[in-house]
């Protein structure tokens, strides 16, 4: 699929690895949609895609609200008649421990992370219907399957969105919509500036253009599944971990961030007191 001409809309596009990707999309001609919250970044992130030469349009939107995804793909629409790619790429982080977690909060990581996905595609696909095809390029994390520890819901809506996705496959069969799922490992972004509570994490950070390089890849050579970086070797380390041993990997999980004991007896006293989980954490020692 050549890229030159066609529409294609990128979520989180103000920031990181959308940022990169609106901005690899537009270098190949493509005329860009950037949307996310900060309305001066896309307004700065489409100037910038103008300077390749094509047409681009910044949305300012909160995806995480229901009709906002359906909105943005709606305004694609009327501005250019199309919409050839979709990018689903916007994410919140969710890295805290579950003591310390209201469950709002854990419907805001769903909301935000899986159900805009699914929102958007469900926009999206009537339009890519009428238009002969299209690609959903859906981006996902390598947490959906090594779940690092307090990032059960995070992780939990990566993995819905890779279901999601693999269902993509079997359900678009035939109509020309192509369906691709980008599983990413560390990137240098601001989401680790977003972590609640500090991460173990000490290797290396590569740099969003990689990922950008793997979604145009995608959309190109409809690739169905691609993990970035290719060859890390930790990230293959770990998925064989997973598959072959998967108590170790639980065992090294633990030893890599174990739960404090103080954490675990000032929850109790929350409990005790019968607070919801999340409620009152200002007062916990850990
Ligand atoms: N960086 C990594 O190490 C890593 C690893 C695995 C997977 N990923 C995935 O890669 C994708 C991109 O993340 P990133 O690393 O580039 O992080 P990032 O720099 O923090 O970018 C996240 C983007 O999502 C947008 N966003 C967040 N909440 C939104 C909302 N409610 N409505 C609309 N837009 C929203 C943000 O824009 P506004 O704040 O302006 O709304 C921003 O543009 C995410 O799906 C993430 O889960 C990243």
């Amino acid at each position: 699929m050549s890229l030159a001409g066609r529409v294609v809309l990128v979520t989180g596009a103000s920031s990181g690895i959308g940022h990169a990707t609106a901005l690899a999309f537009a270098q190949r001609g493509a005329t860009l949609v950037g949307v996310a919250r900060r309305r001066e970044r896309l307004e700065a992130l489409a100037e910038a895609c103008r300077g390749h030469g094509g047409e681009a349009l910044a949305l300012a939107a909160d995806l995480g609200e229901p009709g906002a995804a359906e909105r943005v793909v709606a305004e694609t629409v009327a501005r250019f008649g199309r919409l050839d790619v979709l990018v689903n790429n916007a994410a919140i982080s969710k890295h805290k421990h579950l003591y310390r977690t209201r469950v709002e909060e854990a419907e805001q990581v769903l909301r935000v992370n899986f159900l805009a996905c699914v929102w958007a595609t469900f926009a999206a696909v009537p339009v890519m219907l009428r238009g002969g095809g299209g690609t959903i390029v859906n981006v996902s994390s390598i947490a959906a399957q090594v779940v690092p520890p307090r990032e059960s819901l995070y992780a939990a809506s990566k993995a819905a969105l890779d279901a999601f996705t693999h269902g993509l496959w079997s359900d678009l069969e035939g109509s020309g919509i192509h369906a691709g799922l980008v599983t990413v490992g560390p990137i240098d972004t601001e989401i680790w500036d977003t972590l609640e509570e500090p991460s173990p994490y000490r290797g290396r950070r590569h740099p969003p253009e990689v990922v950008a390089r793997a979604i145009l890849e995608m959309v190109e050579k409809r690739r169905y599944e691609l993990t970035v970086p290719r060859a890390s070797p930790s990230l293959v380390a770990a998925r064989w971990i997973r598959r072959l041993f998967p108590g170790l990997l639980r065992a090294s999980l633990r030893r890599m961030d174990p739960v404090p004991p103080a954490l675990v007896s000032a929850a109790r006293e929350r409990a005790q007191k019968g607070l919801r989980l999340g409620e009152e954490v200002d007062r916990d020692p850990s």
